[in-house]
C-alpha cells in the first residue's frame, strides 16, 4: 500500500524535528559543549584516564572541572612544585578531581570531616548562618578515601579543625590549593596558612565567592586587599576565585 505523497512529507518533518529535538537533548545534558581544545586534543591522544573521563561526565560543574585541569597542565607545563591541597573535603567530590588529574601529586586534605563548628557558625549572615553542625556531617575519612581510590601513598589525611590540623606543616610548599570550606573563619585561616606557603606560579582557587556567601567574600575581599594580589574570576557555577604567587616571588614569610 502507497502512502499518499501528504502524508510522507508530514512524516518527514515529524521525524527531521525530532531527530533534531533528540540531538538537541543529548547535547544539552550530555554534549561535551565547554570542553576546551585542550582537553578535547588530550582526550584524543588518550592522555587522561578512562576514571578520569568517567567521574568527568558526571560531574555536574563543568567550567569548574576544566578550571581545575588547565590549572594543573600549566603547573606541571611551568614546573611548579609543591603539594596539592584542598581545605573542606565533605565527601571528596572535587579532591576525586584533583586526584585523577594529577595522581602523583601529594593531596593533602583538610576537614574536620564531622561539618562544620559551632564557633565558625556563630558570627556567620546571610546563607551561612542558615546553615548547622548537621551539615556536611554525614561523610568520614574511610568513606573519602574509598571514593577518591586511587594511588592512597599520595593521600594525606588532616582531621580536625583548620587551622589546628595544619600544624607541623609549616615548612611545606603549595602548587594548588583548593578552598571550598564556605565561611569566614575557615576562609581567612586558609588563606593565611596557604597564600605565605605557595610555591611561586602557584595558585589558590576559592569555591563559592557570591554574595550567597558574605563571611567568605570577606575572608577573601579583606586578605587579598592587605596582601595586595589580584583576584581572578571563574566563570563556574559558584563563582569560584583564584589568586596566583607571582613567579618571581618569595614563597616563605610574608
Ligand atoms: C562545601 S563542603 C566541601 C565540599 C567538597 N569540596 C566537595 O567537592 O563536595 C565544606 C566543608 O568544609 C569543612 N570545613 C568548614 N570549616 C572547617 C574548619 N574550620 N576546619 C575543617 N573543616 C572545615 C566542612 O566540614 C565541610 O565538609
Amino acid at each position: 500500500m502507497h502512502l499518499p505523497i501528504l502524508q510522507l512529507v508530514n512524516f518527514s518533518i515529524i521525524l527531521v524535528v525530532l531527530i533534531f529535538l533528540i540531538k538537541y537533548s543529548w547535547d544539552m545534558f550530555f554534549g561535551e559543549t565547554y570542553e576546551p581544545p585542550a582537553w578535547g586534543k588530550a582526550r584524543m591522544e588518550k592522555q587522561l584516564s578512562p576514571e578520569l573521563l568517567k567521574f568527568s561526565k558526571n560531574y555536574p560543574d563543568k567550567v569548574r572541572l576544566y578550571n581545575f585541569w588547565l590549572q594543573i597542565q600549566r603547573l606541571e607545563k611551568d614546573n611548579v612544585t609543591g603539594d596539592f591541597a584542598e581545605l573542606g573535603v565533605y565527601k571528596g567530590q572535587s579532591a576525586k578531581l584533583l586526584h585523577l588529574m594529577a595522581p602523583a601529586r601529594t593531596l593533602r586534605l583538610f576537614d574536620t570531616f564531622e561539618g562544620f563548628t559551632e564557633t565558625d557558625l556563630k558570627p556567620e549572615r546571610g546563607e551561612a548562618a542558615s546553615y548547622s553542625t548537621k551539615n556536611f556531617a554525614d561523610t568520614s575519612i574511610n568513606k573519602v578515601l574509598k571514593h577518591i581510590g586511587g594511588d592512597l601513598s599520595k593521600l594525606k589525611i588532616h582531621a580536625g579543625y583548620f587551622p589546628d590540623s595544619a600544624k607541623g606543616l609549616e615548612n611545606e610548599s603549595f602548587a594548588l590549593v583548593n578552598i571550598d570550606a564556605d565561611l569566614y573563619n575557615p576562609v581567612k585561616a586558609g588563606l593565611e596558612f596557604f597564600y605565605p606557603r605557595l610555591a611561586p606560579g602557584g595558585v589558590i582557587i576559592i569555591h563559592d565567592y557570591n554574595h550567597r556567601w558574605e563571611g567568605l567574600v570577606k575572608a577573601v575581599d579583606d586578605y587579598t586587599t592587605k596582601m595586595n594580589c589580584n583576584l581572578v574570576p571563574v566563570a563556574d557555577l559558584d563563582s569560584s576565585v583564584m589568586i596566583f604567587k607571582p613567579k618571581e616571588h618569595l614563597a616563605v614569610n610574608e
